[in-house]
């Protein structure tokens, strides 16, 4: 059983755009410059953003972190953005979601210069990305292909069950998975809430992408023998027992699935180091389109 270490992997990633961002520097080019933006203080939110600033930090990346009330009205959100888009020392930003119930996420979004949709959320960068066009692909599914890519995990050809339809995961990989090119070619079902005998699904599946963000929800008798296993989820589980007070599980059950599977990625370690690797590596193309 292979385990698809995206702790290892991420680190490899961010030394590789590090050693292009010190020869910019060395050539005396810009050097790379993200702001995320964050609304409120969830706690989730809060610790993946504060990784990706301190990520940028480490491979020489400029960051600033935009931290707002949460009080905010959307239309003093809409001015940050057109604030941000006409900022010209700054090369893409993300604007961290959930954001708080009273602001339409979609208005947000659609607001975001695409130039500087380092996230790849906006319309004009989901569509090219589905057209198989340059574009910036969402971090995370983005991550998945590149950890498939390093381990050489053959996807032409094999059945890949993505679990979860949002449109930061399940929908974009699904499009990734199934297009033309070495790491595609797949044949891909996409499950969700509302698919009936979600089991039939999985155990025939080669690969299975879950991101459900159901705490352990695969179960091993769920997939057959040989299996490669992407989990996406991270919840938080309360666990008194932990000094946090939670811990963060995966929609697999680790222990039993990966006694049959192939290759797996764990539940911290897996596709979340390897966000945030791919969240600097938009921000360096970002940074490279703009010269
Ligand atoms: N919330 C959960 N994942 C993400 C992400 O990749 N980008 C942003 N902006 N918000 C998120």
């Amino acid at each position: 059983m292979i385990v698809l270490d995206g702790k290892k992997t991420a680190i490899a990633l961010k030394e590789e755009i590090k050693l292009t961002v010190d020869k910019r520097i060395n050539d005396g080019k810009k050097i790379p410059h993200l702001a995320a933006v964050l609304v409120g203080n969830d706690g989730a939110s809060l610790t993946y953003v504060g990784s990706k600033v301190r990520s940028c930090e480490q491979i020489g990346i400029k960051s600033t972190l935009i931290h707002l009330e949460d009080t905010i009205s959307e239309n003093e959100l809409l001015q940050k953005i057109t604030q941000l888009n006409n900022d010209d020392s700054l090369d893409g930003y993300i604007v961290q979601l959930p954001l708080p119930k009273h602001i339409n996420e979609e208005k947000i979004l659609l607001a975001i210069d695409p130039r500087k949709d380092v996230d790849g959320f906006h319309p004009s960068n989901f569509g090219r990305m589905a057209l198989e066009m340059d574009s910036f692909i969402p971090a995370t599914p983005y991550g998945i292909m590149e950890l498939l890519k390093r381990y050489k995990i053959e996807t032409s050809g094999k059945h890949c069950v993505v679990i979860g339809r949002s449109h930061i995961v399940g929908r974009p990989i699904s499009i990734l998975m199934s297009q033309k090119g070495p790491y595609g070619n797949a044949t891909v079902t996409l499950a969700h809430s509302r698919t009936e005998n979600i089991e039939v699904l999985t155990r025939s599946a080669d690969i299975i992408v879950s991101a459900l963000g159901i705490p352990e929800f695969l179960k091993a008798d769920m997939v057959k023998e040989d299996v490669v296993i992407i989990d996406v989820g991270i919840t938080r589980v309360p666990d008194t027992s932990h000094p946090k007070g939670y811990v963060i599980k995966g929609d697999v059950a680790y222990e039993e699935v990966a006694r049959k599977a192939y290759a797996i990625t764990p539940v911290p370690g897996g596709v979340g180091p390897m966000t945030i690797a791919m969240l600097l590596k938009n921000t360096l193309l970002a940074c490279e389109r703009r010269d």
